[in-house]
């Protein structure tokens, strides 16, 4: 164990550790150890010019919590499609989802080599429901609806979360592409829950923060605003459910009395009629 780089990782086919990569910088900033050191450099860069990341990424995990307690819960969903899923944490959707449904089924994709190292952490859930990991790329929508198809009846609602993912996609009409496949072969009452990256709270240093990760990271992303944002959920046919596109820890937070400070991270989830 190394103190400063946390536990040494082991040489994995696909990963280049030379290159600061969104999985492994994600997971040390949530106080993981699945880092290189070229990941932990750019984390702690990127933290210097944006010192709400930390929050923003903690933010983000709990917005996935209340996100998936309410698809299970008041949503009545029982399928999950978890695109971007990021190395297993706390938390996990499968195990969010489970505890209120044990029946659930969850698919999580995700594209990164020490993601699928990792995959047999997330797939040990309750008997009675069924989970699968993908190792697939989310600009390919039908490959994974297809193989996601095998686990999950398309013909029936959906809750499919992509966190921290849709940034990675940088190009807008791309990203109404890839979202917009999803939703269109989805069934009606289908959800779809976003967290995304945006320059809304701290400004300037959100967007430099951005362009140093595009120089020396990957994959790359863009910040979007809320305007965006809700303008991507209409784009693909979604009706946005109250309070809209928020920042993450605003977005239904258990105690509404004193809103948390917003964070760059905003988030939304929008249903098909
Ligand atoms: C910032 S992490 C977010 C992880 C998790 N969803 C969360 O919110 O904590 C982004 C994840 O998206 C994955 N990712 C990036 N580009 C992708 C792509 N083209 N296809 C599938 N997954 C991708 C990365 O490997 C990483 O695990």
């Amino acid at each position: 164990m190394d103190e400063q780089y946390g536990r040494e990782l082991p040489s994995i086919p696909g990963v280049d550790p030379g290159v600061p990569n969104s999985a492994r910088v994600w997971d040390y900033w949530l106080g993981g150890d699945e880092f290189y050191p070229a990941d932990k450099a750019m984390a702690d860069e990127v933290e210097r010019l944006l010192p709400d990341i930390v929050d923003q990424a903690r933010a983000d995990r709990l917005f996935l919590r209340r996100v998936v307690e309410f698809f299970a819960g008041e949503a009545g969903l029982d399928q999950f499609l978890d695109i971007g899923t990021g190395l297993p944490t706390s938390n996990n959707t499968h195990e969010v989802a489970q505890r209120l449904r044990p029946e659930a089924r969850v698919v999580y994709v995700d594209n990164d080599p020490l993601v699928l190292a990792h995959a047999r952490a997330l797939l040990a859930g309750t008997p009675q429901g069924e989970i699968a990991y993908l190792d697939a790329d989310m600009h390919d929508p039908d490959r994974i609806l297809e193989l996601a198809g095998k686990t999950l009846d398309l013909d029936r609602p959906l809750a499919i979360t992509m966190l921290g993912v849709v940034w990675h996609i940088v190009d807008d009409d791309e990203a109404v592409r890839v979202l917009g496949r999803l939703v269109e072969r989805a069934a009606p009452g289908s959800h779809l829950a976003i967290s995304h990256q945006t320059d809304e709270v701290t400004g300037r240093r959100a967007r430099d923060a951005v362009e140093m990760w595009n120089r020396d990271a990957s994959p790359k992303g863009v910040c979007r605003s809320k305007r965006q944002l809700e303008d991507l959920f209409a784009a693909v046919g979604l009706e946005l459910l109250e309070p809209g596109v928020v920042s993450c820890n605003r977005w239904r937070p258990e105690t509404a009395d004193v809103l948390p400070a917003p964070v760059d991270q905003f988030g939304g989830v929008g249903r098909k009629p």
